[in-house]
Order: C-alpha cells, then structure tokens, then sequence
C-alpha cells in the first residue's frame, strides 16, 4: 500500500519512522516533509488547503491512506474531502474535529455528558464576560475559542489581568479564533497526556506522556510547543488510566457517535490530575508534538494496521503492544526561540549523534540544503531515547545531545524531572 503522510514536523516524522517499517508498505510519500523524512520517504510539496491538488496526487500515486498529523487541516475538513473522494485517511471529521477546533464546543459537551472539566462559561461579549469575572476565584484561566496556535490561554493571576485577556482575545489578537472565549477555573494538580486511538464505536488506550511547555529550565519562561516529553506518565497509575477511560473518553466517544459525527482518530486528552481525580483540561485531536516521538519509540507492533482499522472501524481486530521501557525526547531548538530565531545554519555529527540503537533522532524544522543539512525553523531535532527507566532515557538522549555540533541550538537540560524525582523516591 501507498501512504502519504501530511505535515512537516517531528511529530510526522516519528509517524514516517514507524509506518517505514510495516511490511504493509510499498511506498510512502510526505507532504510537505522535512529533512528527516526525506531520508525515509519521498517528500512531495502540496498545498494542503487545496483539498483538490491533495486528492489528484492521492489518485496519481495510488495513495490507499493518507495520515494527517497537525490538528489545522483536519479542522478545515482535509479527511471529509479525502472521504467524499474515496480515499481512505487517518483523522476525524471537520465537525468531530471541533474537539479541538472549539474550546466551547468541547466545554458544552462535557457538560451535557457529565464528563469532569473545569466550571466555564462561554463569551461574546467583553460586558457579559467581565461581569461573569466578578464572582469567579482568582488565578483564573481565559482562553480563545478556536485553534492559536498553543498561544490563546491566558493564566490570570489578578482581576486586572484577566479583563486585559478579555479584552486583548475580544479584539481580535488572535484572529477568528478569539471571536468568542472561555472563563475556565484554575485546576490545581499534576498535567498528563492521555492518548486513545477511536474507530467511531470503540476507543484503545494508547499510552501515556507528559511534556514540557515552558521554554526554560524548571519550567519557566516562555510557553513553547513542547521543549521535550516522556511516555509513559508514572503519574498515571492504572486505577487513573481506568478512570480517563471511563468518566472522559468513552462518554466523548458515545457523545459523538450519538450526535451523528463519530469521531475516527486519535484523542489526546490533556488531563489535570486533581484531588478529585482525572479532569480534562482540553482536547486535541491529532497525536502531540513531541509526545507522539515518544510514543512512537515505545510501540513494538505494527502502527499501519493500527491507523487502518481506526479508520475502518475496526479497532477491536487490534492489539497494540508497547515496550516496557521508557522513551524520553529533548527537543533542540534555535536559540530565539519562541521568539525570533535565525534559519540556516548547518547541523552536523547527527549520524555519529545517534549510534547508540536506543537513540533515534527524529527531524522537526530541518531541510536538504546542498547536501547540507540546516536549521530551518525554531523547533529544530527531536533527540529521542528508550531506557530502562525515565532516568536512564534521560542520560542516554542528553549523551547524545552533547555529540550533535549545532551551535545555534539549545535545548532545556532537565527534560522528565518529575518522573525522576518519582523513580527516586
Ligand atoms: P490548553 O491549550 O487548553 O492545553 O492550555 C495550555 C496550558 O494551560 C495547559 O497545558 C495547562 O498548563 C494550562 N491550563 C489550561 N487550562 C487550565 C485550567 N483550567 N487550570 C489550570 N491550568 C490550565
Ligand atoms: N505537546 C503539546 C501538543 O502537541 O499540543
């Protein structure tokens, strides 16, 4: 089978790594790839907004399933095309897809469902929602409705704060995103990422992760778009995975079935551990970046039959095993970063980097330049390692971060501290 992988980070390029070694795969295409993929696949530059030229290429190359990896086109609707056209493809609906696509959306179900969130209320209008502010505790949390990027929560430690945010999403910094908001209350706990693979009808655990967003050390500073993860979350011990399942994911699965748009894909279901047990703090709909390169080091069985039969319906038919290890990722960016950065500059020693077999450096913002390769974006390489424990992953992927020569690079050195400090203990 042909298979085509849409997106261009570290994310996809995991999912190039373990799809490459089914032996259900002839060829696999990425669009638009990058310089990590490009050594496992054939990269092909496609616009994917144009859902169109996507399906053209999918008939040319006698594509039989096309996985999308970033949550933006699954939002403007690329697998109802695909399906409309009868090609098959990994990811949910437009409409299931407003899991994520609309922090409200997912806020009203959980509501209707029973399913445990944290207390909200949903805003037009700056009034009504300052007005709704009054009687709330602070810190408390505002967020844009639609897809920011990561960028559209604000933590307010202070009424004034938090007026500041309602005004700032209301008038448009974020774009068609902030055209409506959320007043969340502030969970207090632990976060873990939870991950299910959903055909519809049945939801599979996955496994879990947790991941670092800030950009500094200790986690400070900066929100990023993961400076590093590590699978599984000693956190989530097997009664707190039982729950997730029972009190979140299924009811959502039902919910959405019920409601005539049955979700196929992957739910990342962003958790607050709390007093009172699991709450979801948000959905994704789409792997994380860079949970899933963790994830992906973890899975010892095949992950195309596994996509397929998510696809298909079929989940039941599937056993999906994990090793017993555990994988952890650093991931080094440009040294700006998330700020401005420079692109360009050469990465070198990255095969040397990752001799060690339970080493795998996956590529996030690189390119071919002249046979050279270089930095092209700010979340640059993602050092991936499996270990024994969290601790000796975190040893193996740091040992093989200090033999990458890449100067404009830096990285976050405490990457898995939690889980460390757990194993210690
Ligand atoms: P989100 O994009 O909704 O995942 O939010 C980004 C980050 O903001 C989360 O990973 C949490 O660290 C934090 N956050 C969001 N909502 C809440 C909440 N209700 N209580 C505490 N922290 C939150
Ligand atoms: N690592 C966070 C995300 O993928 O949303």
């Amino acid at each position: 089978m042909n298979v085509l992988i849409i997106g261009s980070g570290g994310r996809e390029h995991s999912l190039s790594w373990a799809i490459a070694k089914s032996p259900l795969l002839s060829k696999l295409y990425c669009a638009p790839g990058n310089g990590g993929m490009s050594q496992i696949a054939e990269c092909v530059a496609l616009d994917v907004d144009n859902h169109q030229a996507v399906i053209e290429f999918a008939r040319t190359n006698a594509i039989g399933f096309v996985i999308i990896g970033p949550e933006a086109p699954l939002v403007n609707g690329l697998a109802d095309a695909l399906k409309d056209s009868g090609i098959k493809a990994f990811g949910p609906s437009a409409k299931a897809a407003q899991l994520e696509g609309s922090k409200g959306f997912t806020k009203d179900l959980c509501s209707a469902h029973n399913i445990p969130t944290a207390a909200y209320g949903r805003f037009t209008e700056a009034g009504a929602a300052k007005t709704f502010l009054r009687d709330q505790k602070i810190p408390i949390v505002i967020k844009a409705d639609g897809l920011a990027a990561g960028k559209g929560v604000i933590i307010a430690e202070n009424l004034q704060q938090a007026e500041m945010a309602i005004d700032d999403i209301l008038s448009g910094q974020f774009g068609a995103a902030g055209s409506e908001l959320i007043i969340e209350e502030f969970l207090f706990g632990e976060e873990a990422s939870f991950f299910a693979l959903v055909d519809g009808d049945h939801a599979v655990v996955m496994a879990t992760a947790q991941d670092h967003k800030r950009v500094g050390d200790g986690d400070v500073g900066l929100n990023t778009g993961g400076m590093g993860a590590y699978s599984p979350a000693p956190v989530m011990v097997r009664e707190l995975c039982d729950q997730t399942m029972e009190k979140i994911i299924n009811p959502t699965v039902r919910a959405l079935k019920e409601a005539g748009t049955p979700f196929h894909g992957v739910l990342y279901a962003g958790l607050m551990i709390t007093d009172e047990g699991p709450k979801l703090i948000e959905y994704n709909v789409r792997f994380g970046d860079p949970e899933c390169q963790v994830l992906m080091m973890r899975l010892t069985s095949d992950l195309l039959p596994a996509l397929l039969a998510t696809a298909d319906g079929n989940l039941p038919k599937i056993d999906l095993e994990w090793s017993n290890e555990a994988a952890l990722c650093v991931v080094m960016a440009a040294k700006g970063y998330p700020g401005p950065y420079e692109k360009g500059s050469p990465i070198k020693n990255l095969d040397q980097s990752a001799e060690d077999p339970k080493v795998t450096i996956f590529h996030a913002g690189t390119e071919k330049k002249d046979g050279v390769l270089v930095a092209n974006g700010g979340r640059v390489l993602n050092v991936t390692a499996k270990g024994a424990s969290v601790k000796e992953a975190q040893l193996r992927a740091y040992e093989a971060v200090d033999k990458i020569d890449w100067p404009q690079g830096f990285c976050r050195r405490d990457i898995g501290w939690r889980a460390v400090v757990r194993e210690r203990s």
